[in-house]
């Protein structure tokens, strides 16, 4: 495992991106969980957001790609609607020691 960043580097309702073994991962704090995934649309293949760290929808709920607006459930991955509903991200593995966030490996996608 590898320690990405710490609790206080994410907002609340939010998500920041990290590199970790050359991928692109997503870690988002959300409802005081935290979750991580390959920042990996599973509709088109291609990364989620166009800004930096900007993950989520406008209301702050779910997490958006941002290339046709499909919407993941936070906590599961699983893709609630847009062209890949029923899908999921893919969970890369996290653990929470005190302040600090660290990774596992990371899947290749698909
Ligand atoms: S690439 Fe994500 S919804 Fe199309």
């Amino acid at each position: 495992m590898e320690h990405i960043c710490n609790i206080n580097d994410i907002e609340h309702e939010s998500a920041r991106e990290y590199q970790k073994d050359g991928q692109p991962v997503l870690v988002a704090k959300f409802d005081g969980q935290v979750h991580a995934y390959l920042n990996w649309c599973p509709h088109l293949g291609i990364e989620l957001n166009f800004m930096p760290d900007e993950f989520m929808d406008s209301d702050s709920q779910f997490i958006m790609c941002a290339n046709h607006g499909a919407l993941f459930e936070v906590e599961t991955g699983n893709c609630l609607s847009g062209p890949c509903s029923g899908d999921k991200l893919i969970p890369v593995p996290l653990e929470v020691r005190g302040e600090e966030i660290w990774l596992g490996e990371v899947p290749q996608p698909a």
